[in-house]
């Protein structure tokens, strides 16, 4: 293991053991913060964080009652209870093995008007007084959330037109067809992650070593929205080895 600074880059042997260490740090500022505000990712990539967690929980008796969550996206056209849905994939891996209030945990709700739905959200996230952990996933095109490379990139949550390989990777939560992934998606912005006072981003195996490279040693692009991180001054990006092969320094 190994950090350099701004972003710190720490790269572990495997996915658990990145897992294991992030979630013991996760439940040590739940501890000592009861009221924190989390945000949060769905995907592969945060399943085996979601199973320390949860471990964790059991373990050390954790309180969740307090905290306060807020996920990165949601398809537009799923009602929460929907099983493609992002709702409901963190009722599976989290939510329900917590005491989390409903009350408190926030989704952008898919089947809303897009337009209302976006502003209800960043004033729900204000009225908290922001995110205080932003953890992310990444996909192999660099997006966070369900920023997309482009030539522009929209600083507040919005409405996604998806891109045909990021559908693709999300087939597998929809039977395995492309067809069955929803075009469109609503998605916190740039500016949204951006202003979290600390983000914590996972990305594992091969396919996500070519972006994590270009995320740590390439330059500031629209094109990789995840290479903004560059600009945060709290932001931890979290590897296995695979992800890190191709880091140059
Ligand atoms: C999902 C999200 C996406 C994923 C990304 C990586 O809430 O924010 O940005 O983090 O698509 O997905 P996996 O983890 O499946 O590789």
């Amino acid at each position: 293991m190994h950090s350099v600074r701004s972003p710190r880059v720490t790269v572990f042997p495997d996915a658990r053991t990145a897992a294991r260490v992030v979630a013991a740090r996760l439940a040590s500022a739940l501890q000592e913060n009861p009221s924190l505000v989390f945000g949060l990712p769905t995907g592969r990539t945060p399943i085996a964080l979601y199973e320390e967690l949860v471990r964790l929980t059991a373990a050390r008796a954790l309180d969740w009652s307090k905290v306060t969550t807020f996920n990165l996206d949601e398809f537009v056209g799923l009602r929460p209870e929907d099983p493609g849905s992002y709702r409901r994939f963190m009722q599976e891996h989290l939510f329900r093995f917590t005491n989390l209030d409903p009350q408190r945990i926030n989704f952008l709700v898919g089947t809303a008007n897009p337009e209302e739905e976006c502003l209800r959200y960043e004033r729900a996230i204000a009225e908290v007084g922001g995110i205080d952990i932003q953890i992310l996933g990444i996909g192999t095109n660099g997006h966070i959330g369900f920023n997309e490379p482009g030539h522009e990139l929209d600083s507040l949550t919005h409405l996604v037109k998806l891109r045909q390989e990021t559908r693709r990777s999300n087939a597998a939560f929809f039977g395995g067809n492309i067809d069955h992934v929803p075009t469109e998606a609503l998605s916190m912005g740039m500016a949204t992650i951006l202003h979290s006072r600390s983000v914590v981003l996972l990305a594992h195996g091969e396919s996500k070593a070519g972006c994590m490279a270009r995320v740590v040693n390439g330059p500031l692009t629209t094109e990789l929205p995840a290479s903004f991180l560059q600009l945060h001054p709290d932001a931890d990006l979290i590897l296995d080895a695979a992800a890190a092969s191709q880091l140059t320094h």
